[in-house]
């Protein structure tokens, strides 16, 4: 039982690890990192919070919308210069109390914000709920899986055109699709998306974004693996990437042909597709501070933020300036 508990993600792992340095570390790594890039901005926050999964820009809002974690909702932070601004809770699911609140997508179409939840231990809860961005009041909770279902952990979130929403689960490599009013339509499983399944494959499928010509992008973690999946037809393809984004977690759209993988190390990739994402390239990457694990990318006026899971009295959400690869076209 002890063993089955400890296939919950890597994540959880690195968490004990980086609890045990002290603050000081971690406060003189990133003096070492910061001063030797002054002219970045890094917006470092105080929170109360241990771990802080995804952040991402709302534009019509002016702020980052954060997942909590184990606050099982969401939280702002402004975009200020000066100072070090204290997140604010928007939102706190009562429904799903317990569970952990991880990806999210900001619908900005519709005005709302779309979140995952999920048992972090015992992978018996997955949901994903949609709120209005002005009062942030529910639109719909919808479960995903519950008790009496296989285990699973949804992960992460992307909407397309119409407003359907498509959830990773990160254990049994699926994607489960919802109706822009909160019912669950399909569940998209492929021989390709389930083929790694060794022991050692802890996270599965993980970020996903939409892309407006019609079909999902989704990473495999611990596969390395970037597949598209066609939102009509749901035909799922694997992706030649040319270079690693081995360990890849959130991902961003940048623009047709371009994507941000954020990782582990590096902090995060670029990856550009000259061919509509039949083969791609990475092309840069990105090095912020390691020891806060970078989770989640975001753009904002053209700009690259990541986000990191790790922090204490504060979280840090760095620009990312990519530094090219050599080797790429
Ligand atoms: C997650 O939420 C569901 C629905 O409320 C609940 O039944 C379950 O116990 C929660 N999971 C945890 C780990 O608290």
């Amino acid at each position: 039982m002890a063993i089955r508990c400890c296939s919950c993600r890597s994540t959880l792992l690195l968490l004990l690890l980086v609890s045990a340095v002290p603050i000081s570390i971690i406060v003189s790594l990133e003096h070492a990192t910061w001063t030797s890039s002054p002219n970045r901005h890094h917006l470092r926050y105080r929170s109360l919070g241990l771990v802080r999964e995804c952040a991402k820009w709302d534009a019509s809002g002016g702020r980052f919308l954060v997942s909590n974690f184990f606050g099982g909702g969401l939280a702002e932070v402004s975009d200020v210069d000066v100072g070090a601004p204290a997140e604010r809770t928007l939102m706190r699911e009562p429904d799903v109390a317990g569970n952990v609140s991880l990806g999210l997508v900001v619908d900005g179409g519709r005005s709302r914000v779309l979140v995952v939840f999920s048992d972090l231990f015992r992978h018996r809860y997955a949901a994903v709920g949609a709120y209005r961005l002005d009062n942030f009041e529910r639109i719909f909770l919808t479960r995903l899986s519950g008790p009496e279902d296989e285990t699973s952990f949804a992960d992460d979130v992307a909407v397309d055109s119409d407003g359907n929403a498509y959830v990773t689960d990160a254990k049994r490599n699926k994607i489960w699709k919802v109706g822009s009013g909160g019912a669950l339509s399909s569940v998209i499983r492929s021989p390709l998306l389930e083929r790694r399944k060794e022991w050692y494959h802890l996270v599965g499928l993980n970020g996903i974004v939409y892309h407006p010509n019609g079909y999902l992008l989704v990473v495999h973690t611990d596969g390395g693996d970037l597949f598209r999946v066609d939102t009509s037809t749901e035909e799922v393809t694997q992706v030649d990437v040319e270079g690693s984004i081995l360990g890849g977690d959130g991902l961003e759209l940048l623009s047709p042909t371009k994507i941000v993988v954020a990782a582990f190390r590096p902090s995060a990739r670029l990856v550009e597709s000259s061919d509509d994402w039949r083969t791609a390239t990475v092309t840069g990457t990105y090095s912020g501070p390691l020891h806060r694990v970078a989770a989640a990318a975001t753009a904002k006026d053209g700009k690259v933020y990541v986000s990191h899971l790790f922090g204490g009295r504060s979280h840090v959400i760095s620009e990312a300036v990519f530094s090219p690869l050599s080797s790429a076209k």
